[in-house]
């Protein structure tokens, strides 16, 4: 007989809820802005192979990505041979040819690695489709203004080996609007350089700076794309941002238009009475007050499931929360269930999403351990499976 294991915890993602998104945020680009569907990190936790073929099928054909293992994913699970990939962020000298040979698109923002894209294209015979990152204030990665005039001029002259499919940079903390002017300064800094490139190259390039912040935000910066990631999986960068979305549309209610595509999930592994005066789990973190039961469930640290979340965190059971009590440990916790009388070994258990009439958000796991959804998406394993749902 073949074995079958499941995991201890499994992943659902929302087809419709993806859908909806994306129809949300089109609906707020300015007329023919292209979106860029932000992958890196696993595609925020949803997982590269289950989101992106959910992503194309909803009409998505532009995916970001930061290195070139993430973008050598994309190929591999992608099913539009139009689609295009484009890294942001790490890609190696010895990678280019990988990159050229694939048509994937990369960011530049160094004059080596230009060099090494142009020799390599040029050693191939081919072109090598760049993207020159400019620096406009974030102090991350990016050409310097003193090097900005050599750089397009190097580009131009080099044009048979280097396709110049964008001038870009990053808005640093658009989610605040305490980085106003930041970013104001940053988008002079931006029109100067492309200005520049108009010149140098004859034509306007393709610009793009903004992504899910800026994008909601800063509705006169979307230039001809944004790069979008947290708000395609159904979150607010910030508060902020969602205070700012019912303000423009003068919404008196919160109205979310953003679903959440991911539910985390898992279930009751046994259930055991504790008397008044006794310790759970390790140590003396928890001393149970009154008679109590408790179920253990079997996720923990190791599932990105934070020990922070120790005596603090709470989970769904048959709609009702339930209060972590004693330590996360690495691949259980223990939940309080004495005010759930039915409830019965193997009934399911919601950490990240809707069951019933309650829902964890991301975002309220994250208040309680002053982590970022960014951060709680990304740390979930890749190795959860994930099921496409709707
Ligand atoms: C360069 C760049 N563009 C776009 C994004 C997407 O950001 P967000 O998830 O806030 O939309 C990121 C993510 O950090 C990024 O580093």
């Amino acid at each position: 007989m073949k074995n079958h294991f499941l995991q201890p915890s499994c992943i659902e993602l929302d087809r419709s809820a993806l859908r909806h998104n994306l129809q949300f945020l089109r609906k707020k680009a300015r007329n023919g802005v292209r979106i860029s569907s932000v992958i890196k990190g696993n595609a925020y936790g949803h997982g590269i192979s289950s989101f992106m073929p959910m992503a194309e099928a909803a009409g998505m054909d532009h995916f970001s990505v930061f290195s070139a293992n993430e973008a050598d994913a994309v190929i591999r699970f992608g099913q539009n041979p139009e689609t295009i990939v484009m890294i942001m962020g790490m890609i190696r000298d010895i990678e280019m040819e990988w990159a050229i040979e694939n048509g994937v698109e990369f960011y530049l923002f160094e004059h080596q690695r230009l060099e090494a894209a142009f020799q390599t294209a040029r050693k191939m015979r081919k072109q090598a489709k760049i993207h020159l990152q400019i620096e406009t204030g974030m102090n991350r990665t990016g050409f310097d203004e003193p090097e900005w005039k050599a750089v397009f001029e190097y580009v131009k002259k080099g044009s048979t080996h280097l396709s110049l499919r964008g001038i870009c940079t990053h808005f640093a903390g658009a989610e605040s609007i305490a980085n106003f002017y930041r970013i104001q300064r940053q988008n002079e800094q931006l029109q100067k350089a492309v200005k520049l490139a108009t010149k140098i190259f004859g034509v306007r390039p393709l610009v793009h700076a903004s992504s899910s912040a800026a994008f909601l935000t800063h509705s006169d910066k979307h230039y001809d794309m944004v790069r979008i990631g947290i708000a395609q999986y159904g979150f607010w960068p910030s508060m902020e941002t969602y205070m700012h979305h019912l303000k423009t549309e003068k919404l008196k209610e919160a109205e979310d238009p953003l679903k959440r595509v991911l539910t985390w999930k898992s279930e009751v592994m046994s259930l055991k009475k504790v008397e008044s005066g006794d310790f759970i789990g390790y140590g003396n973190v928890y001393l149970a007050g009154k008679d109590m039961t408790i179920a253990t469930v079997p996720i923990g640290y190791t599932h990105g499931f934070g020990r922070n979340l120790t005596n603090t965190g709470y989970v769904l059971v048959n709609g009702v929360r339930a209060g972590v009590v004693g330590l996360v440990n690495m691949n259980m916790i223990t939940i309080n269930v004495s005010d759930i009388p039915d409830i019965k070994k193997g009934d399911e258990v919601v950490m990240i999403g809707r069951q019933g009439e309650d829902e964890i958000t991301v975002a309220s796991f994250g208040e309680m351990t002053n982590n970022l959804n960014y951060e709680v998406l990304t740390r979930l394993p890749s190795t959860i499976p994930r099921t496409v749902v709707g």
